[in-house]
């Protein structure tokens, strides 16, 4: 028989079992990492390999060398996460890969990889949008989370408010116009000399500042569209801080910090609950780097209880990248009989597919 048709014949019995245990593969940025997930909900394994170092001297990830690293950290990731499972190959019973969106060469080392050891082990492979893993996440973290609800998916690449109607069926109900959040996050901590990655660097400074101290609130945020503008806060700090080069005055970096931070979280928050109120739906979710952010947590957890609505976000681990997630998001593409063939191919922007 066939690749293709084993695979089929694996996914049905599958399917007709309701069980999976999924090894999930992650390399869509600067994170390889590997992981082995049952039945969607429960982790077995989760291994990250960061490449924080690597790029840490040029401030920001540099393509390239992600991709080689990604090379080299692949193999030794993979094998541990099937280790430290107690588990081989034989063991699996589908493999799971980020297909985008990402950086192209990232992404095809894990959709190669995943590729050759489906082939390999004869199993069926389930290629997963990275947004649909970020978001799926919470599966991992709150028991009983089912559909329907809205989750504000905020990353590096990202800031989309999405109604989850089903495990597989999204809709994008609003969007950054321009920078996402983490990017923001990010821009802001290079221009105050705080290095990358610089969301946590600079959640970090706000602790010590005053949230009130500046107002970087943007006129396009306050409309009542469900769209963001990140550029616009992002602008209105690096042109505090060239005017008061230029007067030879000094300002407080932590007081800029906390006001930033509360600004994005603000708008992050209000709209979001209020994508949730006009969709009807009663809870909230969180998913994304900067869903590991403190302050938007507490924020979208005291704006939905507000509301009555409950909320879920991810456990820290799973907030920035890993492949627990996508392990999670692949039990339920699986299920669903959403499988790729060999074809299978890396897309940095397939948009919410
Ligand atoms: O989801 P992720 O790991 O990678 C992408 O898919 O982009 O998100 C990374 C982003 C970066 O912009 C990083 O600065 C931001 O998430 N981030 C944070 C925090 N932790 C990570 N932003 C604000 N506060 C944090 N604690
Ligand atoms: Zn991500």
């Amino acid at each position: 028989m066939d690749y293709a048709s084993y695979a089929k014949e694996k996914a049905a019995s599958i399917i007709k079992s309701g069980n999976a245990t999924v090894l999930a593969i992650e390399t869509s940025c600067d994170e390889t990492a590997a992981a082995v997930v049952k039945n969607g909900r429960t982790v077995i394994s989760n291994i990250i390999h960061s490449q924080i170092p690597i790029h840490q001297k040029y401030g920001g990830v540099v393509p390239e060398l992600a991709s080689r690293s990604h090379t080299e950290r692949i193999r030794p990731v993979t094998d541990e996460a099937l280790s430290k499972a107690g588990l081989t190959l034989k063991n699996i019973d589908a493999v799971a890969v980020t297909f985008g969106p990402g950086l192209v060469g990232a992404l095809l080392t894990g959709v190669s990889y995943a590729k050759g050891l489906a082939l390999a082990g004869k199993l069926p492979l389930v290629g997963i949008n990275h947004i649909h893993g970020h978001i799926a996440a919470n599966y991992l973290s709150c028991a009983g989370l089912e559909p329907p609800f809205v989750c504000l998916v905020v990353s590096g690449g990202h800031s989309h408010i999405v109604l989850v109607r089903d495990y597989l069926d999204l809709e994008l109900l609003g969007k950054t116009r321009d920078d996402a959040a983490g990017e923001a996050f990010d821009k802001v901590a290079r221009v105050l000399g705080l290095g990358y990655p610089g969301g946590p660097k600079l959640e970090s400074l706000a602790l010590s500042g005053d949230p009130h101290a500046f107002d970087f609130h943007s006129p396009f945020n306050s409309g009542d569209h469900p769209d963001f503008s990140f550029s616009g806060p992002k602008t209105a700090v690096i042109n505090l801080l060239h005017k008061a080069k230029q007067k030879g005055e000094t300002v407080n970096f932590a007081d800029i910090a906390a006001s930033f931070q509360l600004s994005v979280v603000k708008v992050l928050c209000a709209k979001t609950v209020r994508a949730a109120k006009l969709s009807k739906v009663s809870l909230v979710a969180l998913a994304g780097g900067v869903s590991a952010n403190k302050l938007l947590r507490s924020t979208m957890l005291e704006m939905s209880e507000s509301e009555g609505m409950k909320f879920c976000c991810p456990e820290f681990e799973y907030c920035t990248d890993n492949a627990a997630m996508i392990g999670s998001a692949g039990f339920y593409a699986l299920m669903s009989g959403r499988l790729h063939g060999l074809e299978l191919n890396a897309d940095a922007n397939p948009g919410l597919k």
